[in-house]
Formats: C-alpha cells, structure tokens, sequence
C-alpha cells in the first residue's frame, strides 16, 4: 500500500475560492518548491450527484484501484457508494473506513490464494471469476462466496482495453463455466462486464447487457437465480466530459431486458469520480534552448524540465495512455512564443511528458498546472531517483463540508477552516472556534479542559450560526 501524503488537513474554504487561486496561493510561498497537488472534493460530491441523477438504477461502486487515497475512500463512503476492490491491501483499506462487508465486490476475476482466504475471513462474499481454476480454487477456500460470472465485451475504442486479459466469451466460455459452477454446488449470482476503461462507444453497453441477459437465462435453466448484474466501468472523468451518452444506452438497455426492479444493478466507476478532482502544479526546475538563435535561421525549441515525470504522477501517459496538457500559472501576455517539450526530473531519456507543445517563454521558478490528474497517477507513482511523490492539499467547500462532517470517520484534525489566504488561522477560545470570515462557530468536544481527538471525532463537533 502506498504511504499516504495526507499531512495536513482539508482545508474548508468558502464559496469564492476557486483551485487556481488555492494553487497560487501554495506557489507563491518562498518554500514551495515541490510539486504539488490540489484535491477538491466537491468535485466528487458533484460527480457522485451527477452519477445519481443521470443512472439512479445503477449502484456505483468506485473502483479503488483508480486512487486509494484514503480522503477519498473516506468522502465517497459517506456519499453512501460501494467498492470494487482488487486485492485484500484494498479490501482492508475500504473496510477501514468503515464500509461494511456487502458494500465490496471484489472484482478481480483471478486472485491469489491468500487474498481469497482473507476475503472469507472478513466475510467480502461478493467476487467475480472469469475461468474454471478461479472455481475450483474459490470451492476449496471460499464455498459460500456469491459468485458474478465475468464476461468479455470490449468496445469498439477505449483509452485502455481490459478484454484481452479478462472476461470469458459470453457464448463459447460462459455457459460452460455455469455447468462448471453448479457441478460444484457453487453460489453464482450474477454476470459482470468491463467494456475497456475511457470507453469510447457507449453502445457497446447495449451489446454487453443484452449478452448478460442471455446468461441469466441460461442460469435460470440450470437453476440458478441470477439477482446481480454489473456494467464495470468505462465513464469518463475529465473535466466537460459527460457520461449522459453512456448512460441512455445503460438505462434503455436496462428497461428492455432487466426491467425487474429487484434485480440489483451495480457499476465500477473509477476514473468518473476521481480525475477531475485533481490538479498537479510543477515548478520548472532547468531549461534547455536548442536550436540558433543568433541569426534565426533555426527555430529555436524550448526543453523545459520540472519536477514531476512519468517515474511519478505522468505514469499515466505510460499505464493510461493519458494525453496531459500545461497551463502556465503565471499570465504571460505580451510574451514570445516557441514550439517546447516538458521533462520530467530523473536521469532517463524516457521521462518525457510532453513532446512538442508551444508555449509561452517561461522561466527557471515557474509553475506549469496539469488538469483532471486523479486517476491512476499517485496509487503508481514511485519516488525514482529519489525525486519525491507530490503532496496533496485537501480542500472543500463549507457546504459541502456540512454535509460531510457528521458521516464522515476523519479526526477532528483532518479539518481546518480557511478562506483564500491559507494562512490565516481560527481564533479559539476554550474550545470555541470563530472564524472570521465564516459566520460560524464551531464547538469541539472536550474532556477534563483537553479537546477530545481520535476518530469519528466530527460526529461530535457542534457548529452554531452566528446570528
Ligand atoms: C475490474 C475493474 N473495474 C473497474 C475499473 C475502473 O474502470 P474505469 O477506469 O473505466 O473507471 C477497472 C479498471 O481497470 C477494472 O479493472
């Protein structure tokens, strides 16, 4: 499990803060030098609103794989989502936060030995399985484990296809497989699919539910009654992405061939909540000019390097085929312009991060943002050639904040009330905290003059408006 970068709290912000200027703020301290990530929750309360109103048939369970951050895992359990999880180290990371046992599935259709014994142990029942050893194994070291049937159905264009590796073909393998199943008097309860993650045809979730219901036909006939389908994952992330597309076809598809409500429908979205959510600011620590400049004759090309690259949070140009775009923080109006690359900081030539973009001449000290960054970056990251993963700061919202704080199992010191200027501090007086931007007071818990720490702490916290 990756060592967590939470070492400061969400900082709380009010309504007029936006990331940039949090982002600004960050940079323009003399200290700053690292690279730097700004995490916004709302973004994912927003996507988990979204998610409701546009499939409300359809039970999201976030894939952890996509970012473990325990913020994260902590913000999405409150909302109320489930979990797939592909290992026990994520297994025991969800049940951490206190999601029970029938909120996980653990989607992973081949698993080692140890990890199905510690689902058994913990009682995540739910699991998928895509071949005949997968059964024999589960029969042997987990007989009462709910069982989904995963099947093979790739779209036409996704950004990264999973097909080749898993899913049993729906007609040749899968109805084979059942027999197999129900020979060994094993508990199979549904059908799951993954069309390729970044789906790029969303009637490809047309094809692959109307296969499912062919196999839950087939169940039928051999007694079983299939309760569960799972649509995987695929939706996007990124900021003006929609999944509105993708989930017309969900939603017809639905009501033609499972329009029995009691059938539970399940999803594993991963990069739809997360991606957006995160934004990477990099200070450029070297430039390289190459080209004439004297006479002109050559165009001159700008080799910027920065302080985070493919060995760190751009793995995902390498893992997720992920096409990253530079902002510069600074405005640089009235500045020439050159055809550029950007480097990442290690000794290998591969640590490219981009290879020709044209920006605007920057100089050694300057800040370059990278959008939509949440998914698959930190979770892969490696500190290679000891340049550090960059730290993430936390923020929200006051509104949304309010709504999270009572469900939420953070400590009290996984909070702080901030507006832009993240320096200012709260004014306490015993244990009453006034803020002075925000017309609130909040009140902690104490216990002999001591404010009461551990967790679940904000359960407890009151907070009064000041009239
Ligand atoms: C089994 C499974 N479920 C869900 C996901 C997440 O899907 P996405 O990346 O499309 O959000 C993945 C991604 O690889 C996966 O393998």
């Amino acid at each position: 499990m990756k060592i967590e970068n939470i070492d400061e709290p969400v900082r709380i912000l009010n309504s007029n803060v936006d990331v940039k200027s949090v982002i600004r703020e960050i940079a323009q301290d003399v200290n700053q030098e690292e690279a730097f990530y700004v995490c916004h929750l709302d973004e994912i309360v927003q996507k988990h609103r979204i998610w409701e109103s546009r499939m409300p048939r359809v039970e999201p369970h976030y894939a952890v794989k996509c970012n473990d951050n325990i913020t994260v895992l902590e913000v999405l359990a409150a909302l109320g989502t489930s979990f797939d999880c592909a290992s026990k180290v994520e297994i025991a990371k969800v049940l951490s936060v206190g999601v029970s046992t029938d909120r996980i599935i653990f989607a992973n259709p081949a698993k080692p030995a140890s990890h199905v014994r510690y689902a058994a142990s913990v009682g995540v029942a739910t699991m998928t399985f895509d071949n005949e050893s997968e059964l024999y194994k589960i029969q042997n070291l987990y007989p009462n484990a709910r069982l989904v049937i995963r099947i093979r159905c790739d779209a036409v264009d996704a950004q990264c296809p999973l097909g080749m590796k898993f899913g049993c073909d729906p007609v040749k393998d899968a109805p084979y497989l059942l027999d197999i199943a129900k020979s060994l008097n094993l508990n199979v309860v549904g059908v799951s699919f993954h069309v390729g993650s970044g789906c790029r045809e969303a009637t490809v979730f047309h094809r692959a539910i109307s296969f499912c219901k062919d196999l839950f036909n087939y169940a039928d006939n051999l007694g079983y009654c299939f309760t569960l389908l799972d649509i995987g994952g695929g939706y996007p992330g990124v900021r003006g992405s929609s999944i509105d597309e993708i989930a017309n076809v969900v939603n017809d598809a639905l009501d033609i061939f499972f329009p029995d409500p009691s059938i539970q429908i399940i999803a594993e979205p991963g990069r739809f909540y997360v991606t957006s959510a995160y934004t990477l600011t990099c200070n450029i620590h070297s430039i390289r000019n190459v080209g004439n400049r004297e006479d002109g004759s050559r165009k001159m090309h700008k080799m910027y390097y920065i302080n985070d690259g493919v060995y760190g949070s751009f793995n995902c140009i390498l893992y997720d085929h992920q096409v990253v775009k530079p902002q510069p923080l600074r405005d640089y109006v009235g500045t020439k312009k050159y055809s550029s690359s950007i480097w990442g900081p290690t000794c290998d030539g591969l640590d490219q991060v981009i290879e020709d973009v044209v920006l605007p001449e920057m100089n050694i000290g300057d800040w370059i943002v990278f959008e939509d960054m949440g998914a698959y970056t930190l979770p892969v990251a490696s500190p290679f050639n000891g340049f550090p993963i960059p730290k993430v700061h936390y923020i929200a919202s006051e509104s949304v904040w309010n709504m999270l704080k009572d469900v939420v199992t953070m400590s009290e010191d996984s909070f702080k009330m901030m507006d832009g200027s993240m320096s200012k501090k709260l004014e306490s007086a015993n244990n009453r905290y006034n803020y002075s931007d925000i017309p609130a007071t909040i009140e902690l818990p104490h216990y002999n003059q001591k404010v009461v720490a551990g967790d679940h702490l904000l359960n407890y916290i009151n907070i009064s408006l000041i009239e």
